[in-house]
């Protein structure tokens, strides 16, 4: 195997050389170069292939997230890693678009390898010429909503402001209409119906906001689905529980509010994969369809065989194109499979894997197939084996639930 280099940038040389340190336990498998500001590091890109760059953030001459986005542009296939001495919200919404992972202080040097192991781990998985091979098959991929991409222009700005928010939504009319139902739903129990989004977008919370516009985006993409393959309608209604559950999972975990945002958009787009495989392929995907519930097997696994990949990993490629953030593209690759993703505690994925079963059995109805199971040495590896009863009764006492069940008619199990 080819050791994965990786380029370290910090204009203190005693973070540099303590950076060093931490990684010297890696060095069987890692080469590590210096660089003490952005241009130093540019220049050595242009003559060595790197797999990661992790850069600190404030920095002279360039910051670390204005190199970190001219990395993205230059060799988008580079892990871009971020870190910061304090937390700066201004500067975490900044570099949203510009690195995979932002690691503020105290993270430790364990954390450290971790999220570099994790996220190669990742790139390798999908780095896969079968995913590649089936996805150059399929007549389209979604590009990354535009509402999105002003979303998170406006999220970064000096002065994020919720009116602004609420104009952008406004601009787009499906989007208006999901966003108007769900505050509108009885989850809010409001005496008065909101038709304003601005006012809606203030109710709502941004990262709910967030995860909608995503969700939006993908699923108005394939509104010419075969319901008879997929419904859509169904696949919605898990997807945005899913996503609710796993931001409720998370905050019980007591994660940040950047986890449980995280955990939400990966719930939201968990499934992404079915949809363009359903489109794509939709004579061979039907097949599959059928033989995973005649023969009471995991979708995902009939998927593995017929086309050697899985919507969870195709789901997360996509995904990973639109430069997604490492925690949500993982998650959404191993959602049924979370042992793969090594154990080192609860998180985004742990919480979008555990809410994908417990949402489809608590929805589902008498005599309905449902093959997806925990895993229950995973939760327990990763501590959390005790904790599913209190997720499941989160789910059933939860509003949000209650929330997403109002948006849609009732549910079959997918
Ligand atoms: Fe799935
Ligand atoms: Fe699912």
């Amino acid at each position: 195997m080819t050791k994965k280099r990786i380029l370290i940038v910090d204009d203190d040389p005693m973070v540099l050389k303590l950076k060093m340190m931490v990684l010297r336990s890696q060095m069987n498998e890692w080469e590590i170069s210096l660089a003490s500001d952005g241009f130093e590091a540019l220049a050595l890109m242009e003559k060595i292939r790197f797999d990661a760059v992790v850069s600190g953030i404030e920095m002279p001459k360039v910051t670390g997230v204005e190199l970190l986005n001219q990395v993205r542009r230059r060799y988008p296939h580079v892990i871009r890693i971020l870190h910061s001495e304090q937390t700066n919200k201004e500067v975490s919404f900044r570099s949203v678009e510009s690195s995979h992972q932002y690691l503020v202080k105290p993270w430790g040097f364990k954390q450290f390898i971790t999220t570099l192991c994790q996220a190669f781990a990742l790139q390798d998985a999908l780095n896969n010429e079968t995913i590649k091979g089936l996805v150059a098959k399929l007549p389209s991929l979604p590009s990354l909503p535009s509402s999105y991409l002003e979303l998170m222009e406006e999220l970064q700005s000096q002065e994020p402001s919720p009116s602004e928010v609420g104009q952008i939504i406004s601009r787009d009319v499906g989007m208006i209409a999901k966003i108007l139902k769900l505050v509108n739903s009885a989850y809010f129990g409001l005496r008065v119906t909101v038709s304003d989004p601005v006012h809606a977008v203030k109710l709502l919370g941004l990262d709910t906001i967030k995860a909608l516009v995503l969700t939006h985006g993908v699923f108005s993409h394939y509104e010419q689905i075969d319901p008879q393959c997929l419904s859509l309608e169904q696949l919605m209604q898990h997807s945005l529980g899913v996503g609710s559950l796993a931001k409720m999972i998370a905050k019980a975990e007591k994660q940040d509010q950047d986890v449980a945002t995280d955990a939400m958009v990966a719930g939201a787009l968990h499934d992404t994969g079915k949809l363009i495989l359903a489109q794509g392929l939709p004579l061979e995907y039907k097949d599959v369809v059928i033989e995973a519930k005649e023969q009471n097997i995991p979708l995902w696994r009939v998927e593995k065989e017929a086309f050697n990949t899985s919507h969870a990993e195709v789901g997360a490629y996509l995904l990973g194109l639109w430069r997604l953030p490492v925690p949500i593209v993982e998650a959404v690759a191993l959602h049924h499979e979370p042992a793969k993703g090594g154990v080192s505690g609860v998180r985004v994925l742990t919480a979008v894997h555990a809410a994908n079963v417990i949402e489809q059995e608590e929805q589902s109805q008498a005599g309905a197939i449902n093959t997806s199971k925990l895993d229950g040495q995973y939760l327990v590896d990763v501590r959390a084996g005790d904790r599913v009863k209190v997720w499941r009764e989160q789910w059933r006492h939860g509003l949000k639930g209650k929330a997403v069940n109002d948006l849609y008619s009732p549910a079959k199990v997918v």
